[in-house]
């Protein structure tokens, strides 16, 4: 068993790559170690809905498991692992595999027959897992668990550090808010659900869109973003109480522009402009009140030129918006807004998929109202 060059890993942190690429870059490195390491996944626990959810695979032969999601209490292997730090090695699937879920079936239908599972952690709380699978029986030997070990706190530092980064420019945001003295303008409970309704449409577009889990989830991430700008827009217009009028309307829109600054600045500050997403933050902010048809702000911009993750949080934000209470108005039930929603797709200024798919998701729409409602 040849030792695992380690230093070819550094370059694993360098130049502005997906997490998801970066994982198949280090598949392909430990196959010169494990030639029979057929797949490396990994999955991330949600610990505020108990759920673990697919994130990151590198397949190489059959079909790869995405889109899948559980909650965590419902494996009682996996939940075991969690709780003791154990690492956990199957070399015969066939044999102790259970019924059932959907995990199951695809394990035994892509053909895996060892596996070696390694629970993540940060600061003290569950992570996820990374999974390690062959089509060969018994490959996961005490010597390569040990090099794969090493490669689980590699691919944890990726994820640690990419998710710190995200969490560092959310901070900074609220501590600007803080500074300038602003009232919670946008609620805490809006960016909760905003960016919850923005991944559910995210996970039913996928396969039309192409977006793999790891989009989906930086969907998720960043989303709360969207209004970022808002923090440059004086109280006296940003807390009105009552509809805005022309002059203060245009004002209002210029939030669009600032958050492209200050993203843009923020990137810069914290040496972030490699990061792969830092295309994806920038779309969502600039485009956020973009309609198809061109009717949108500020640039005014048409179908063919607004991304795809844009097109997703402006019909969440939208969602959230309609069904909120203002000052000025009552929220609307969920029935009439996404009625409004259709309206505006058939009229050319949603993605009609990102509205159906939404609209699909009646019972997790109301689980999230219910769960992150802006009254205690
Ligand atoms: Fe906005
Ligand atoms: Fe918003």
């Amino acid at each position: 068993m040849t030792e695992i060059p380690i230093p070819h890993f550094v370059d694993l942190f360098a130049g502005a790559r997906s997490l998801s690429e970066r994982l198949r870059q280090m598949h392909e490195q430990l196959r010169a170690a494990v030639p029979l390491l057929d797949r490396v996944a990994c999955a991330l626990y949600d610990e505020s809905e108990d759920r673990l959810k697919t994130f990151l695979h590198s397949t190489l032969t059959g079909e790869a498991l995405r889109g899948y999601e559980f909650p965590l209490h419902e494996s009682r292997s996996l939940l075991a692992l969690a709780r003791s730090g154990e690492m956990r090695v199957l070399d015969h699937i066939p044999k102790v595999i259970g019924q059932g879920s959907e995990h199951a079936r695809w394990l035994q239908q892509q053909g895996y027959q060892s596996s070696f599972t390694v629970p993540m952690y940060g600061q003290g709380t569950l992570l996820g897992f990374v999974f390690f699978d062959s089509l060969q029986p018994e490959v996961f030997t005490a010597t390569v668990q040990r090099d794969l070990v090493l490669a689980c706190s590699l691919i944890n530092m990726m994820i640690s550090s990419e998710m710190a980064t995200v969490r560092m420019m959310l901070a900074s945001t609220q501590i600007a808010r803080d500074f300038a003295n602003l009232r919670d303008f946008e609620t805490g409970a809006h960016l909760e659900r905003m960016s919850r309704y923005a991944r559910l449409i995210a996970r039913a577009v996928a396969p039309r869109y192409g977006l793999d889990d790891e989009f989906v989830e930086n969907i998720y991430q960043f989303a709360p973003l969207h209004d970022i700008g808002k923090i440059g827009i004086p109280d006296r217009i940003l807390l009105k109480e009552g509809s805005l009028d022309a002059a203060e309307h245009s004002i209002m829109e210029t939030h669009v522009e600032l958050g492209c600054t200050l993203v843009g600045k923020m990137m810069g500050d914290f040496r972030l402009n490699d990061l792969p997403h830092s295309a994806m933050i920038h779309n969502i902010v600039a485009y956020h009140h973009e309609l198809l048809d061109g009717s949108g702000y500020p640039k005014g911009a048409k179908a063919p030129d607004i991304p795809i993750e844009a097109r997703i949080v402006t019909v969440a934000d939208i969602f959230d918006a309609l069904t909120s209470p203002r000052p000025y108005k009552e929220g609307w039930p969920t029935d009439r807004a996404l009625a409004e929603l259709q309206r505006m797709a058939e009229a050319g200024q949603l993605d009609p998929h990102c509205v159906a798919a939404l609209a699909q998701e009646r019972a997790t729409i109301d689980d999230i109202t219910r769960r992150f409602c802006d009254t205690p």
